[in-house]
């Protein structure tokens, strides 16, 4: 037998540019064109935003080659959508010379990454996210993917976006469950890495629910620092890159068990609570803020209630089958303190024993 070794040299590095602003949507095709003058661009959008002034903001009187997903959310955030949107591209010759824009919330976003990913063995994709929960966390960073029928984002792939626009007067079409909800992921990046951020956020929450630029601006600055502080250290999530999912191991789950019913930022509120209830138990503390914590998400008049119909066994399946399980059981993101997440062992992530996660399940169907 003869041996042969290819060595893949190490990926170069790159970077991207976040534009953070308001009122900026209709400068944004020309500045993605100045970016890339020699591309096609393609964009992809759903039958929410179309419906919306932001892409008239942003195409002004151009068309562009466009795909628009129906019906708008999680349903479609599937495989064959993303087929369909290769051959919609396939059908109008688009060749490696693309540039995806992908205008729209967190399933948009995803999609179309993993569209860009994916095409001709990889495009180029720009971001304009235009929910909360897109600003906060899923258009930076690079994950993308779908969901099969199974688990959320089965298939998936890391690509980074080549640029991302940040409007957060493009905010103001949102509902009100909507906005509220995606403020969690902000909520998310306080507790796990600036306590003054957390102040910040619990002191100005009635200007943010108000949707004035500044507090939006900010909190949009803060999110991509905080993010791209961790990712920056971690892109493939080999370790730090877990205190993101800070909620999200029995988050994922309840919103999985709900059918996507619930939103993502109401799933993970949930799974915040869970976090805060296994740092009580594990004796970290945290008892005030878990009071706070239920205040904010009061305020947020999000539901924090896990319907008759979603079951303890269902939970657990779900999270014996998270991505970052080791031996079919998940690993935990906890905080030391407000503003720091609990390294220990050279860690991010923990294993919590079966009889605690157990009864915080309990609690939290049974509050
Ligand atoms: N949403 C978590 C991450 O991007 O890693």
């Amino acid at each position: 037998m003869q041996k042969i070794k290819v060595k893949i040299p190490a990926s170069p590095a790159a970077s991207y540019t976040i534009a953070i602003g308001s009122n900026f949507l209709h400068t944004v095709l020309a500045q993605i064109k100045k970016l890339f003058p020699e591309k096609q661009l393609f964009l992809i959008t759903d039958g929410n935003v179309a419906k919306t002034k932001n892409l008239k903001a942003l195409l002004g009187k151009e068309n562009i080659p466009k795909f628009v997903i129906t019906p708008a959310g999680e349903k479609s955030k599937n495989i064959k959508t993303v087929i369909k949107i290769i051959e919609t591209m396939e059908k109008q010759a688009f060749g490696r010379d693309t540039a995806v824009i992908a205008l729209g919330g967190g399933t948009v976003g995803d999609m179309a990454g993993f569209v860009a990913a994916i095409y001709k063995r990889g495009v180029d994709v720009v971001q304009i996210p235009t929910t909360t929960v897109a600003q906060a966390d899923s258009a930076i960073g690079g994950k993308t993917g779908v969901d099969s029928l199974i688990s959320k984002n089965a298939f998936g792939s890391f690509k980074n976006p080549s640029a991302v626009f940040i409007d957060v007067s493009t905010l103001k079409t949102l509902n009100e469950k909507q906005f509220n909800a995606g403020l969690v992921e902000s909520i998310k990046h306080a507790l796990i890495a600036d306590e003054k951020y957390f102040d910040f956020l619990k002191k100005n929450l009635n200007d943010i629910l108000a949707r004035k630029s500044k507090p939006l601006e900010y909190i949009a600055m803060k999110n991509c620092k905080i993010k791209a502080s961790v990712i920056e250290e971690d892109p493939f999530e080999k370790n730090k890159r877990r205190s993101l999912n800070y909620g999200h191991t029995i988050g994922h789950a309840v919103e999985s068990a709900s059918n996507y019913k619930f939103l993502h930022g109401q799933s993970v509120a949930i799974g915040i609570i869970a976090a805060n209830i296994i740092e009580q138990k594990l004796g970290l503390g945290g008892k005030e803020r878990l009071e706070e914590l239920k205040d904010i998400f009061e305020k947020l008049k999000i539901n924090l209630e896990i319907p008759k119909s979603i079951t303890k066994k269902q939970i657990l399946d779900i999270i014996s089958r998270d991505k970052k399980a080791v031996q079919k059981w998940p690993r935990f993101v906890l905080l030391e303190k407000t503003g720091k997440v609990l390294y220990r062992d050279g860690q991010y992530a923990h294993k919590v024993e079966r009889n605690i996660v157990e009864e915080t399940i309990d609690i939290l169907i049974n509050q």
